[in-house]
């Protein structure tokens, strides 16, 4: 019997070990806060989820949630106006190319494991790749900080999420970091995967959208350009 060896590329980066199983067409998403040294790096996760890679981006992008499943934590539903932002392509040699939003301010009784109390915050959110989004947020002193979802499909709707932590948090346990986060995602869960469709459909007009909803237009329009066929519906034909 002949032995055969198949060769993966494989690079380790932000934590993670990555592999592609064909030919690499593109560098690894940029997330070049992960490189301050001034911000601390906690991974998160895994969590696996019954919902399409796609979704669970969308679902990260909107802020219009936070009163209603992070309700005491992320938002308030007294105060759940999403006020309007900037959404705009970029393509820079620090972040790669992709879209983002920015001006995207929330009233959070506890926006991180740190905060003592309610503040106003101001976060930006940018898609380099289509499984990949990273948040930005002013913490309450020192650098701006990020978190990083990176999204492993495993099938079209089952996806295994990885989520990094770039945070000005010095003092709380990786333990304490990672419950706090898990809370926040364990109520994202089921609202991921009560979604239906799981894939997430791109016809223009196929669910109905809001004002504030500009940033998950930008993303569908974003992933048609990409001619992206995994984890979607098709934009030509609504519900196939
Ligand atoms: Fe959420």
């Amino acid at each position: 019997m002949k032995a055969c060896a198949t060769a993966f590329a494989v690079q380790e980066r932000y934590g993670l070990i990555w592999v592609c199983l064909g030919t690499p067409a593109h560098d690894l998403p940029r997330f070049p806060e992960f490189d301050d040294e001034r911000l601390r790096k906690v991974g998160c996760g895994p969590y696996e989820v019954q919902s399409s890679g796609p979704r669970i981006v969308e679902n990260f992008l909107d802020m219009a949630h936070f009163a209603f499943v992070h309700t005491g934590i992320l938002g308030s539903q007294d105060q759940a106006e999403i006020v309007d932002y900037d959404v705009q392509r970029f393509d820079s040699p620090q972040w790669g190319q992709g879209i983002v939003a920015t001006r995207c301010r929330a009233w959070q009784p506890q926006a991180s494991k740190a905060a003592n109390g309610g503040c106003e915050v101001e976060y930006s959110y940018r898609v380099p790749r289509p499984l990949c989004a990273i948040l930005t947020k002013q913490a309450a002193s020192g650098p701006q900080e990020a978190i990083a979802l990176f999204l492993q499909p495993l099938t079209e709707v089952t996806t295994r999420v990885w989520i990094i932590l770039a945070l000005g948090d010095h003092e709380s346990s990786d333990e304490a970091l990672r419950e706090f986060q898990d809370r926040i995602f364990l109520q994202d869960q089921p609202i991921l995967e009560s979604q239906s469709p799981a894939r997430l459909p791109l016809a223009a007009g196929a669910e109905v959208s809001v004002v504030c909803d500009r940033m998950s237009l930008a993303y569908r329009s974003y992933l048609r350009e990409m001619s992206l066929r995994y984890g979607v519906l098709g934009s030509d034909a609504p519900g196939t």
